[in-house]
């Protein structure tokens, strides 16, 4: 197949991208490779993809909507993840969260309506379930108390997609992430902000006084979730893509420590705004469906990370 992936240079779009060209897709990757977080790490993961047969790479915004069209032609199904990422960036950057998760998914949504493409599997995420407070969070549960504009932006992106799947009968599936880890990571995500505070013998700041737990779900599981998904097409589905265990911070910061050696620094902070105490995905649905089981056990992913990590910035 012929699958147009947005947010190609980012972490999970990378790994997503590999995986495909290795059974032998052909990939268009489209990405803005946007400075929200280090485009080195970005150009690096595109330099990777770029040596492997089959992959090819329009640098543009979906924003753009004439060169979204044009980049997307002849795709048979596409898998749609570029977006801004972070929950705590949200608050500062209101406008261009609302204008590339909101507008931005529109154009490709409507985009894959125009040219009849047969099937969209997009990125949404944990955060609609918002301040809920139930778990393990399940897909039928309520999705209507959002803490961040960017978990608003997601459970609007699930809304327009169900809505098109309606009218134009697209095949439209969305996948619900649980905080993903793992090599060539985010640099604003915990995993790797602690990894480098240690390694720097820098201090952690370590949010909601260290009592926060999280289902931790390493890149490869996500992507064979995805990949699945590309695969099953179905009419029109939701799932919950996580580890379907939670951990306690401090035994993940004691994970960090015991991978690199070293006993990190800690300051331990309240809660930040937009920030859930727990999270925990079902993956039930996704289980019977998808045949999705996860396999990396955060004791074995965690040193995966910090060995890329080493080797990437030669610390
Ligand atoms: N990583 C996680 O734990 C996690 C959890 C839940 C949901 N998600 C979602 O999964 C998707 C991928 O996340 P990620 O962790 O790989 O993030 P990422 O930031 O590494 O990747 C997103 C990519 O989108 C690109 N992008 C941003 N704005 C763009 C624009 N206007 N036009 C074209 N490209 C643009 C960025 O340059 C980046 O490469 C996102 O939709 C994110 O919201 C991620």
């Amino acid at each position: 197949m012929k699958i147009f992936l947005t947010g190609a240079a980012g972490f999970i779009g990378f790994h997503t991208a590999q995986r495909l060209l290795a059974r032998g897709d052909e990939v268009v990757g489209f990405d803005n490779v946007s400075p929200y977080y280090d485009p080195t790490l970005k150009e690096a993961r595109l330099k990777i993809l770029s040596d492997i047969p089959g992959f090819s790479f329009i640098r543009g915004d979906i924003l753009d909507r004439p060169a979204l069209a044009d980049a997307m032609k002849g795709a048979d199904r596409v898998c749609h993840l570029a977006a801004l990422a972070g929950v705590r960036y949200s608050f500062e950057h209101p406008e261009e969260y609302i204008a590339i998760n909101i507008q931005g998914f529109f154009h490709v949504l409507d985009e894959v309506k125009k040219q009849k493409i047969n099937g969209l599997v997009y990125a949404s995420s944990s955060s609609v379930y918002g301040g809920n407070g139930k778990l393990p969070a399940e897909e039928t549960d309520r999705t209507d108390n959002q803490l961040s504009l960017y978990g608003q932006n997601k459970k609007d992106n699930e809304l327009m997609a169900h809505t098109y799947h309606h009218l134009y009968e697209i095949p439209v599936t969305g996948l619900r992430f649980f905080t993903v880890y793992g090599p060539y990571g985010r640099p604003d995500m915990a995993l790797f902000l602690f990894t480098d505070a240690t390694l720097k013998k820098q201090t952690m700041q370590i949010f909601g006084e260290g009592k926060m737990q999280r289902d931790f779900t390493y890149v490869e599981d996500i992507v064979s979730g995805i990949v699945a998904s590309i695969d099953k097409n179905y009419p029109e589905e939701i799932f919950n893509l996580g580890s379907g265990r939670k951990e306690e911070l401090m035994d993940f910061i004691s994970m960090i420590e015991q991978a690199t050696g070293v006993e990190g620094k800690k300051e331990f902070l309240p809660m930040q705004p937009g920030d859930v105490r727990a999270s925990l995905a079902d993956i039930s649905h996704a289980k019977e469906k998808l045949g999705y089981e996860p396999q990396t056990m955060i004791k074995d992913g965690i040193p995966k990370f910090v060995e890329w990590y080493r080797s990437y910035y030669k610390l």
